[in-house]
């Protein structure tokens, strides 16, 4: 299987050697971090925090070249730049949890995807487990700055980027298929963090999973 993470640290810089991995007990996530990078899948690092969005492409009978967009964390401009280059359009906007980092780039991206090539398809249909559902919306700014304060962020990093999200399209169950992907609900992180397993290539989108009630830092 091989394993996907849109985790909030920055082994995708190189920020963490082997060796420091190896000091801090992380030498399976580092080996992970490595098979990540030679999967198929595209992956872009959004947002100050530098999260990881994944581009999953799957054939669809209704689009030739359909795709799932996974965690938009910021910077919409960049997905799409590279959805342009694949010619790729999104069928679903999948959430493996609700933190700010990780959809921050929604309304950006909803209001691009009504523009240019894109305005003749549907819109995206967003997905996120049920119990983390109360992450978006119009009036969700609070839950994120509570949330932030109680990681140890700085809740003007929302202020900043806050832009009024919008709600979820679909509640996500465990078992439950969008497109070709199951969602497997793991909390720990989040209440309704979950994964996005596709049984027949057998790729997984963890998400931050491994991060129990904490930030994808080595030291979680
Ligand atoms: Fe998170």
């Amino acid at each position: 299987m091989a394993l996907h993470l849109s985790i909030t640290s920055s082994y995708h810089k190189g920020w963490f050697t082997a060796a420091q991995c190896a000091a801090a007990n992380h030498q399976q996530l580092y080996m992970l971090y490595l098979l990540m990078m030679t999967e198929k899948t595209e992956s872009i690092v959004v947002g100050f925090i530098e999260t990881n969005c994944w581009i999953y492409p799957f054939e669809a009978k209704e689009q030739a070249r359909s795709c799932v967009v996974i965690d938009p964390g910021d910077e919409a401009p960049l997905i799409i730049s590279r959805l342009g280059e694949l010619n790729l359009v999104p069928a679903y906007i999948l959430l493996s949890h609700g933190h700010f980092d990780h959809l921050a780039g929604l309304p950006d991206l909803l209001e691009a995807f009504k523009t240019g090539v894109f305005a003749s398809y549907p819109l995206p249909k967003i997905g996120i487990h049920r119990l983390d559902a109360n992450y978006l919306g119009k009036d969700s700014i609070k839950v994120h700055r509570e949330s932030f304060i109680a990681a140890g962020g700085d809740p003007a990093y929302i202020d900043a980027l806050w832009k009024s999200l919008p709600d979820p399209d679909l509640l996500l169950e465990e078992g439950g298929m969008t497109g070709p992907l199951k969602t497997l609900h793991l909390p720990g992180h989040s209440p309704g963090s979950a994964a996005f397993y596709d049984e027949k290539t057998e790729i997984l989108f963890s998400g931050d999973t491994m991060f129990k009630g904490n930030w994808g830092t080595p030291n979680a």
